[in-house]
């Protein structure tokens, strides 16, 4: 796991979007996870910016979305859909038939998850994954207790989660207790994740994520069973993190960040001499 801490949240954005944007250059029909609420608002800002400045294409690019409210259509203002299209789609070239969002209205559920679990692995499964996390610890609307090995079903959303969403809604009634989201298991198989995260009342669930055990009641400490995961955090995110000072001596220290001596330079040099002969020495 990769913990990169800046300044503030336009930063954080910014690098980021870059990594999303460098995978597109790199494989222009990329299946990207996308994600919804605040905090992904800068990345697609960013994306926008760079699709109308610099070209980026996404006519190829595939997407999946992590979930939708149960009861809301493609037309509800507070639905995912029309948060995807007003954030994201309108702005950019991506192709409609090569976005997916869970559908919220369908009068099958079942059916409807096991073909979208289908259509990820029929599009070669998600290369980069990108995540928000609850304050109650959730990826998605894996709410605590939620099997690590999930897939996309329906769950009840949790009452912290209801409140913290009302900001969205008119009224609190108004949250929907239900939704439709890819699971724990479904999460974990995408090539990489990008976990973001801003403010203070991010902090302790961040912390519980990283630093506390893989537990069923914080669904986002599964990532440190996968393989590939970095998480973007702005300062105040970072802030209750035991080891923001481990964090910070690593990046300073990435073997290509400015070099105030030269013992890392002999340990690169060693390791990649041992590398000729299939040794790794140190
Ligand atoms: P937020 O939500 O980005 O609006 O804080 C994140 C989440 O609940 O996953």
């Amino acid at each position: 796991m990769e913990l990169l801490i800046y300044p503030r949240y336009e930063e954080m954005s910014a690098v980021a979007a870059r990594q999303i944007a460098d995978l597109i250059n790199a494989k222009p029909d990329a299946v990207l996870g996308l994600a919804t609420g605040s905090t992904p608002l800068g990345v697609y800002r960013e994306l926008v910016r760079m699709h109308l400045e610099e070209g980026l294409d996404f006519s190829e690019v595939r997407t999946f979305n992590l979930d939708e409210y149960v009861g809301l259509g493609p037309q509800d203002r507070q639905s995912y859909h029309c948060f995807m299209h007003e954030h994201l789609f309108q702005h950019v070239n991506l192709t409609p038939r090569n976005t997916h969002i869970p559908s919220g209205t369908t009068r099958n559920y079942p059916a409807f998850c096991a073909w979208y679990e289908r259509r990820i692995e029929d599009c070669g499964g998600i290369d980069l994954q990108i995540l928000g996390i609850g304050g109650d610890g959730h990826i998605a609307f894996n709410e605590p207790g939620s099997s690590l090995a999930s897939r996309t079903r329906l769950k009840t959303l949790a009452r912290e989660t209801i409140e913290d969403n009302a900001r969205f809604f008119d009224r609190k009634e108004d949250v929907p207790i239900y939704a439709i989201t890819m699971g724990v298991g479904t999460i974990l198989e995408a090539r990489h994740c990008l976990l973001l995260a801003s403010g203070t009342s991010k902090a302790h669930p961040i912390a519980q994520a990283v630093e506390g055990p893989v537990t069923a009641m914080c669904t986002a400490s599964a990532l440190q069973l996968h393989p590939h995961v970095t998480v973007y955090l702005d300062e105040a995110a970072a802030g209750a993190l035991v080891s923001h000072e481990h964090h910070r001596w690593i990046a300073a220290n990435r073997p290509n960040a400015p070099r105030t001596d030269t013992w890392w330079q002999n340990t690169v040099d060693a390791v990649e001499y041992a590398g000729d002969t299939g040794v790794h020495q140190r």
